[in-house]
């Protein structure tokens, strides 16, 4: 299978900390790649350093065969990369249909404005109907539920039609329903061509949804490989229990 993203080495450091440490996997095309690991092991830092959030200290990313020499996010998007936050990043004040086009423009830095073009708003609306919050439309998005926030990001990320899609902890805190909302949308889109790179904690989720999984423990890469195999490392086991 030929490799959509490829991290080579990757490493940064924050004072004494080596948040990622030495790095190095691959999400195949057509994938959706799980990136586990206990709590702070490093995986936001690593969708920061591919997306190009934070700077990373030594390492490499190829993305689609092409050399990312200096990670920019509006360009990632553009050419077809693109992230969800763990805290998903919504304009409380706008409703959804402005937050879904204002997700054209990311990341979202800049004041939104203009007027929403009808294309536009039909695609948001399109958008919004899979993802069951289509009624919500014309709704301010700082009155959605935690989860719904969690959607809306999700949906907004889909504006620009990528081809890699970086979830970070997709179903944390978000009810059952949303769950399978959500486990829905990522098969969906998946088996229509998506690729997705996706950090979550839910590993009844990661065992049936993704495959390979790459685990991380302290920077760096323990175990990468099908669910089951992963599952039964007993480092992985350790890593998880040993604390
Ligand atoms: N901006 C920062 N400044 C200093 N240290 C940081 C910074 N960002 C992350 N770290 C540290 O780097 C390590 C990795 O953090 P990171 O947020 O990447 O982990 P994570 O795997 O996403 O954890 P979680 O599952 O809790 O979200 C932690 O020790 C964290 O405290
Ligand atoms: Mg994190």
């Amino acid at each position: 299978m030929t490799a959509l993203l490829e991290i080579d080495g990757l490493t940064k450091r924050f004072g004494g900390v080596t948040a990622v440490d030495a790095c190095s996997f691959t999400v195949p095309a057509g994938s959706v790649t799980a990136l586990v690991g206990p709590n702070g092991s490093g995986k936001t830092t690593a969708f920061n350093l591919i997306t190009g959030y934070a700077r990373a200290d030594a390492g490499a990313v190829r993305f689609d065969g092409a050399a990312v020499r200096r990670p920019d996010p509006i360009r990632l998007a553009r050419s077809g990369l693109t992230r969800t936050f763990q805290q998903a990043r919504i304009f409380p004040d706008l409703t959804l249909v402005e937050n879904m086009v204002a997700a054209l423009q990311q990341p979202w830095t800049s004041v939104f404005t203009r007027a929403v073009r009808r294309p536009e708003r039909e695609r948001a609306l399109e958008l919004l109907d899979e993802f069951g919050i289509a009624r919500l439309a014309d709704e301010r998005a700082g009155n959605l539920s935690y989860g719904q926030k969690k959607l809306l990001e999700f949906a907004a990320v889909l504006m620009g039609d990528p081809r890699l899609v970086l979830l970070d902890e997709p179903t944390a805190g978000v009810n059952p329903v949303l769950v399978d909302q959500i486990e829905e949308r990522i098969r969906e889109l998946n088996a229509r061509g998506l690729t997705f790179l996706v950090v979550e904690h839910n590993m009844n989720l990661v065992m049936r949804l993704c495959d390979p999984v790459v685990v991380l423990a302290q920077g760096t890469k323990l175990a990468e490989g099908r669910p089951d195999e992963v599952r039964n490392d007993p480092r992985v086991l350790d890593a998880y229990l040993g604390g």
